[in-house]
């Protein structure tokens, strides 16, 4: 196997001192903060399945990636974190984010990171975590020509990433992760030479920022320092309200779990960006000439298997499928502690 590395880049310092303390402002302003939750299962060929059940089931298997097994629904609760979205291409949901948005280091570094020179910023969104939770190691759901996760389960997405024959409607996109305090724990791990290297961490450190290929690259968030609070029984609904002076709260619905002080929780603003080629690329893609069809997409993934001497039988059910295809494609780093 040869020995690949993905390039990163490091901001230290990403923005003006005053710049960054109004990013937490900007957090406070933007008021309740909800539970990220799965959308929707699809029909077809993810039907009865969740959309990230490849990450799901290893972060299960493996107890993370300090190999820390434990019941079932406490790991469920731990990556349940919450976000919102703070831009959407040119839709700005929080007042001031617009410098951001249009960060020209973060421009710069995507040019170098694909070599290629039209970098259109796509989203901004924010994650907050809570003491005791981390983010099971994945990669990000990526985007193709005529695949992108509002058609087709995102699980699939990522097995066409990983399988590598679908480089030619694959769209790379640049995704930088940016912190505005010191946290304890919650470190930014990845891999940058594959799952088979070494991970490296990153503090989640005041006014600091790591840009890569998120698509590409395994990574995750190791625990949040857990100091005064068990991991809340956390339920999808419920929500993070800012009380002001950095405190917030946990409900569910009108009721209030836990307060916690934003200095213990774990703040990050996420930035993706499309990479094109040329002008003639973004067209293609605009206009969404040369689409993939699911059709073509199963038909290829099913020559691959195949030709690995791995067919598959016509009545396999879909579940059995989906399964097979995420365990043949889809290789995760193992953990350090396994
Ligand atoms: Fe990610």
């Amino acid at each position: 196997m040869g020995h690949i590395v993905h390039k990163f880049e490091i901001f230290n310092p990403l923005l003006t001192d005053a710049e960054a303390h109004g990013m937490v402002q900007l957090c406070e302003d933007f008021g309740p903060h909800g539970m990220y939750s799965e959308e929707a299962l699809n029909e077809g060929i993810g039907e009865g399945l969740p959309q990230r059940f490849d990450a799901a089931m290893n972060f299960i298997n493996t107890g993370g990636r300090k190999g820390q097994k434990e019941d079932l629904m406490v790991a469920a609760g731990r990556t349940n974190y919450f976000r919102e979205t703070y831009a959407y291409g040119e839709n700005i949901f929080a007042k001031g984010i617009e410098p951001f948005l249009n960060h020209q280091g973060f421009v710069e570094a995507s040019k170098q990171l694909f070599d290629r020179p039209i970098i259109e910023p796509a989203i901004v969104f924010a994650n907050l975590m809570l003491p005791g939770q981390e983010l099971a190691v994945h990669t990000d759901v990526p985007e193709f020509r005529g695949a992108n996760r509002k058609i087709m389960p995102q699980w699939l997405l990522v097995v066409m990433q990983h399988s590598g024959l679908f480089e030619e409607w694959r769209m790379p996109i640049a995704t930088a992760v940016s912190w505005y305090h010191d946290c304890e724990g919650g470190e930014f791990a990845h891999y940058p030479e594959g799952a088979n290297g070494a991970a490296e961490t990153v503090p989640a450190q005041f006014n600091t920022a790591i840009l890569t290929d998120t698509d590409t690259v395994f990574h995750g968030v190791d625990r949040v320092a857990q100091l005064s609070h068990e991991p809340p029984p956390f339920k999808p609904g419920m929500k993070l309200h800012p009380l002001g002076k950095g405190q917030w709260q946990l409900r569910d619905g009108e009721d209030v779990i836990e307060t916690y002080q934003w200095q213990e929780m774990r703040f990050s603003i996420s930035w993706k960006a499309y990479c094109f080629a040329d002008e003639a690329d973004r067209l293609r893609w605009r206009e969404a000439k040369d689409d993939l069809s699911l059709d073509f997409i199963l038909d290829t993934l099913k020559a691959e298997l195949l030709k690995r001497d791995k067919p598959v039988a016509d009545d396999l059910a879909a579940k059995d499928f989906a399964a097979l295809l995420v365990a043949e494609f889809i290789h995760f780093p193992e953990p350090a502690a396994a």
